[in-house]
């Protein structure tokens, strides 16, 4: 656990209490921020053609203050406290007037899927600039408060990517071969050896519905079993090794032995799976899905299977699952529960298709690294409610120069007011770009001196279309 540091007072604590203040950098510590970081900041500085990138900063290091919650993966933990920050580290969520206590003094938060960062805990989180969220979802947090109050927030989408697939995979195998139902007869004392409809999985044909980051993984495995894989999307993509893409659903519904689902949740996704798709598949076969509850339609699937035309199935998610472990998979929390564990060579799971040692350590190094990113460079790729905007890292033959972040609501006339608030200095490069009412501004500046910052910063910040400034050097 990285402990929380007393900030160090600095040899001109004035100015660096006006500095946080202003979001300006005025490390003396570190003037150049040279040193590599452990992820490939500079790589550049390795290839002696190639000069090295400067790392801003947005102030002392040791003023940045983070609280991760929920048990932050470790990988993620050592990436911030390699870069000095102060990190208080706690293995649970809080309790919602702990977490306001705690908000309002931190810089960065970490969070998982139980805390639940709303437009009330977030009003209080004065000096917030960015949430790390270390899972796949974002519906705890409040985006668009988050957005309209320039506080960026990333999350890691797709580091399970392939632990999904390698699911997929078991599932497929242990469908074809009655492995749940062996199993649990074992349990309960019965030998009950048989191989009346049970199947090796080589030369059957895999239908995968959406070929996204899982359905393509998922079609390398299942090429590498000998199966034949047609896929569906609604995005034209080239197959990997030999898949086939096919036109609609039903055609691949036609030739699949097994169809599996791997869309998002979208109204045109929900229920897509219904009565009328079970009729399209093949006698016998089977359905997967491990990609939202919503996508299958439940009762259906039950009817399916229950009829023979649906020889096995694996569900990994459902319309309503509970918040927390415990005895809940009943009638109370989804009313078909009870008839659908009443049914034979079904294995269902608890929402595990992306819970690997593995999936967790790649969510800590993708988050922290975004998050890095954006404290130290104002790069918002991957954010997932601000728009993208990327810049090309100074370098240290570029001493004197600043990073301009300007957070603004998306109104006509801006840009203009902005670039008369620069215009007096050399603008090296600069990108703009929108989402919804918001607008990121990024822009490098050269020969500017502390006083000269100052007063950029006050400047922009005295703008009726401000959100947030921040300056980088
Ligand atoms: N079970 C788990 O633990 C777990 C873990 C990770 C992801 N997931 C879920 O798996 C699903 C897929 O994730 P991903 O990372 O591969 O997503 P992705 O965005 O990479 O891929 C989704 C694909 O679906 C396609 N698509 C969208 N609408 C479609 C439609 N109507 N018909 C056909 N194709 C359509 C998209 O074009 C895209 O190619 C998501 O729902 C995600 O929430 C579940």
């Amino acid at each position: 656990m990285s402990s929380a540091r007393n900030i160090s007072v600095s040899q001109d604590d004035l100015i660096h209490q006006v500095s946080r203040s202003l979001g300006l950098s005025t490390s003396p510590a570190a003037p150049t921020h040279s040193t590599p970081s452990s992820f490939g900041y500079a790589t550049a500085a390795a290839n002696a053609n190639v000069t090295a990138s400067k790392h801003l900063k947005p102030f002392a290091t040791e003023d940045i203050k983070i609280l991760l919650l929920e048990n932050v993966n470790q990988t993620g933990r050592d990436i911030l406290a390699s870069q000095g920050y102060q990190v208080e580290f706690l293995k649970t969520s809080l309790p919602e007037d702990q977490l306001i206590q705690k908000i309002r003094d931190v810089h960065v938060i970490g969070i998982r899927s139980k805390t639940k960062l709303t437009a009330r805990v977030l009003q209080e989180a004065k000096n917030l600039i960015v949430i790390g969220c270390f899972c796949i979802g974002t519906n705890q947090v409040d985006l668009k408060y988050a957005a309209d109050h320039g506080i960026a927030v990333f999350n890691s989408p797709f580091s399970n990517s392939r632990s999904v697939a390698e699911l997929i995979i078991g599932e497929i195998i242990a469908l074809a071969r009655q492995l749940g139902d062996r199993s649990n007869e074992m349990h309960a004392g019965t030998w009950n050896k048989v191989s009346n409809k049970c199947w090796e999985v080589r030369g059957k044909t895999l239908g995968i519905i959406g070929y996204g980051h899982i359905g393509s993984q998922l079609s390398v495995l299942a090429e590498a079993m000998g199966m034949s894989v047609v896929y569906y999307d609604v995005v034209n993509l080239m197959g990997l090794g030999t898949s086939r893409q096919v036109d609609t659903l039903e055609d691949l519904l036609g030739q699949a032995d097994f169809v599996t689902c791997h869309v998002p949740e979208l109204p045109e996704t929900v229920k897509m799976i219904g009565q009328q798709q079970f009729e399209q598949m093949k006698t016998g076969s089977y359905l997967i899905n491990a990609s939202r509850g919503s996508v299958v339609d439940i009762p259906a699937l039950i009817q399916a299977m229950r009829s023979g035309k649906v020889a096995g199935a694996a569900l990994d998610v459902y319309p309503n699952e509970p918040a927390g472990n415990g005895d809940y998979f009943h009638n109370d929390l989804n009313t078909w529960a009870n008839d659908l564990r009443s049914l034979k060579n079904i294995i269902l799971t608890p929402h595990i298709g992306g819970s690997t040692e593995e999936a967790q350590s790649a969510i800590g190094i993708e988050v922290s690294q975004a998050l890095v990113k954006y404290v130290n460079e104002g790069i918002t790729l991957g954010a997932c409610n601000m728009p993208e905007v990327n810049l090309r890292s100074l370098t240290i033959d570029e001493p004197d120069h600043a990073r301009v972040i300007y957070i603004h609501q998306n109104v006509p006339g801006v840009l203009r007011r902005v670039n008369e608030i620069l215009g007096d200095h050399n603008v090296d490069k600069q990108m703009t770009d929108s989402k919804g009412d918001v607008a990121y501004l990024m822009a490098d500046i050269s020969n500017v001196d502390t006083p000269t910052i100052k007063d950029l910063y006050s400047r922009l910040e005295s703008l009726s279309s401000r959100i947030m400034t921040r300056i980088l050097y």
